[in-house]
């Protein structure tokens, strides 16, 4: 018998169990992270060791650093991760992956890992996608909530509108069609000297500043599809600040700040309620790390509630990249039996079309 053969049949055996424990494993970026999650939405122990520090000076993730960090972190890090939990390595009825998309080196790391651990263990791998873990966050922030819903997903390397029809049926109905918006509030804070990552300090700056200071572009905001673009709007507040610096005319780093995340996020916020409205979904979820920001939740919270619609979004904590998202993800490909061979690899640009 292979291991694959074992492991399908084995999958029949935990889904009759009453408790069903999966440690999950996210390396795909710059946050080496662990957890243990018992049936898809209890957190029974949680780490995450976050690179930002090491990056911070290269005003980026380095992508060698990243892997080399992971290797470094990884091994100890699940064990605490199993402590905090009071689980043992036999306590664990699967293994959960982020396989991609992400960084090949960082990811390998993870994947290989865990495929380490499946196969000593012989216990099913589950191979995730990154998006369907930052969505499946939601799923352990609120206990209550099941698809059918629309899904914004804002990190610093996806923007995608989804209609999320069940546990792993996606319908991507947008996506960027450049810069993800992170990517640009990164941009935007390099520019501006105020350091990596973008997103917390200029949603900070921005509650300090005047978001009508200048009118910068809405990119699509009126074209009747959901995608994204925003390298435009990041190239016109570029030229703005090159501009006034020209001119030698001083300006509020607040008000930049606020009138560029203001332009965003109505972008963000019109196409999700369209999204929703169109399909007449009655939930809308936030997920990534841009979904952290503080005026996209406000602004599209009100709006959602002018319609009637719901709006989840995780705890800033589960909006970064963290391990519980994908056991959690995990869990529910694990009860449809999909499970991963040993041969999963790490694929950068791994698509979401799992529908
Ligand atoms: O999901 P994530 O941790 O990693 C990726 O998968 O990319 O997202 C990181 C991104 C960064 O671009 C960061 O600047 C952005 O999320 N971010 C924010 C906020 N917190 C993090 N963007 C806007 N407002 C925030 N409060
Ligand atoms: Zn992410």
């Amino acid at each position: 018998m292979t291991y694959f053969s074992d492991m399908k049949k084995k999958v029949e055996h935990i889904k009759g169990k009453d408790e069903v424990i999966i440690l999950g494993i996210e390396t795909s970026c710059d946050e080496t992270s662990a957890a243990v999650v018992r049936n898809g939405r209890e957190v029974l122990g949680h780490k995450i060791a976050s690179q930002i520090e090491l990056h911070k000076k290269y005003g980026g993730v380095v992508p060698e650093i990243a892997s080399r960090k992971h290797i470094e972190v990884i091994n100890p890090l699940i064990d605490e991760t199993l402590d905090q939990g009071g689980i043992t390595l036999k306590d664990l009825d699967a293994v959960a992956v982020t396989n991609g998309p992400g960084l090949v080196g960082a990811l390998l790391v993870g994947v290989a890992t865990a495929k380490a651990l499946a196969y000593g263990l012989n216990i099913p791998l589950i191979g995730v996608h990154h998006i369907e873990g930052h969505i499946s966050a939601n799923y352990i922030a609120h206990q209550e909530l099941a698809p059918p819903f629309i899904s914004l997903v804002v990190s610093g390397g996806h923007s995608h509108l989804i209609w999320v029809k069940d546990y792993g049926q996606y319908e991507i109905l947008g996506q960027t069609l450049d810069d993800a918006a992170g990517e640009a509030y990164d941009k935007i804070a390099r520019t501006l000297g105020l350091g990596y990552p973008g997103g917390p300090i200029i949603d900070k700056l921005a509650k300090e500043g005047d978001a009508n200071f200048v009118e910068f572009p809405r990119p699509n905001i009126k074209e009747p599809h959901y995608n994204f673009s925003f390298s435009g709007l990041k190239t016109a507040v570029i030229n703005y600040l090159h501009n006034l610096d020209q001119r030698g005319q001083e300006y509020r780093v607040e008000d930049i700040a606020a009138s560029f995340q203001q332009a965003v996020v109505e972008v963000l916020v019109n196409k999700t309620i369209k999204a929703a409205e169109d399909i007449k979904a009655k939930k809308v979820v936030l997920a990534g790390g841009v979904a952290a920001n503080s005026a996209l939740r406000a602004q599209l919270g009100q709006s959602c509630q002018e319609r009637g619609i719901e709006l989840f979004y995780p705890s800033p904590l589960l909006c970064t990249d963290n391990g519980a998202m994908i056991a959690c993800a995990g869990y529910y490909r694990l009860m449809k039996g999909d499970i991963s061979d040993l041969a999963l690899n790490a694929v950068p640009g791994l698509p979401l079309a799992r529908i």
